[in-house]
């Protein structure tokens, strides 16, 4: 099934949502924002490419249901002002898709780390995150309700063949993403992450210095397990999922308590 083509067919699945979409100006969050608004989202793409952004929303944001704000997802403000933003122009926010990253270097020994680059992934790539799960989590406890997704990567599931700061940033998503969805349970928030393995976006061709993305995309097939097929940033959504063990449990498993109750208790018999 092409994402796109049989919508019309189906059953609008983000019918009255409100989204916000870090690095929805290229690739993976472009993608997203297109298909969120086909499934009846209201979509705020947040990014720092404004011309870009701004030309994504002429295209698709016809009768008011996609905005474009100007945020780089490493100054707290700029994260906060988009989701004020998605708050007052559309009464609420549903989905807080924190997408927005950068590879870094691409140097992958550990000899040519420098604390520079190492800074400027992780404060994109994890503290951009974080300050995502803050700002919507603000708004989410009130409403009891919400969905926050972060984009990782194959790189946080594999080892040797990322650079190490960006797989160690990516690493980091998954952990985040782990230990909100404990803290959030409580106030029904779900905390999940995707982890795709190379799509041919802006990102990847610069990373590999292919411009062509049929390039990009041969590349990737040709190391790929899964042949006859392509992962593309609007591959429907089971196309390239496998060998998965997909847990629906509430995040049951990751959540361990013990450790902090017996903190809290000890604190409470020594009081
Ligand atoms: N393309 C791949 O092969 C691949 C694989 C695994 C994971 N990812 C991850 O997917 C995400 C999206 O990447 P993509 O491949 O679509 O790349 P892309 O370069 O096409 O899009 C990334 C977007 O993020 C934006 N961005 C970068 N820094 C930002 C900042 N500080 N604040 C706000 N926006 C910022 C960029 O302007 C761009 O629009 C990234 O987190 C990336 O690490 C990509």
């Amino acid at each position: 099934m092409n994402s796109m083509a049989s919508i019309s067919s189906i059953a609008k699945r983000l019918e009255g949502k409100v989204a916000i979409i870090t690095g929805g100006a290229s690739g993976i969050g472009e993608a997203t924002a297109r298909l969120f608004i086909k499934h009846g989202a209201k979509v705020v793409i947040a990014d720092v490419q404004d011309d870009l952004g701004q030309s994504i929303i002429e295209e698709i944001g016809e009768k008011g249901v996609a905005s474009y704000i100007s945020c780089d997802v490493k100054v707290e403000k700029d994260v906060e002002n988009a989701v004020d933003m998605a708050v007052s122009k559309y009464g609420k926010l549903d989905i807080m898709f924190s997408n927005a990253g950068i590879p870094g270097k691409l140097d992958s020994t550990i000899l040519k780390s420098e604390y520079e680059n190492f800074k400027s992934v992780f404060d994109v790539n994890v503290f951009g995150a974080l300050m995502c799960a803050k700002h919507a989590t603000r708004v989410m406890i009130p409403a009891k309700k919400g969905s926050i997704i972060f984009t990782s990567s194959v790189a946080s599931v594999t080892y040797g063949d990322a650079a190490h700061t960006y797989l160690a940033s990516k690493h980091a998503i998954v952990g985040l993403a782990k230990n909100l969805g404990v803290e959030l349970g409580q106030h029904g928030i779900r905390v999940n992450c995707v982890s795709p393995i190379g799509v041919g976006t802006p990102m990847l061709r610069n990373c590999l210095g292919i411009k062509e993305k049929e390039k990009v995309q041969e590349f990737v097939s040709e190391i790929a397990n899964l042949k006859g097929t392509i992962l593309e940033a609007d591959s429907d959504e089971s196309k390239y999922i496998s060998g998965m063990n997909l847990v629906i449990d509430g995040g049951y498993s990751t959540t361990n308590v013990a450790l902090k109750e017996g903190i809290r208790k000890m604190a409470v018999l020594n009081a």
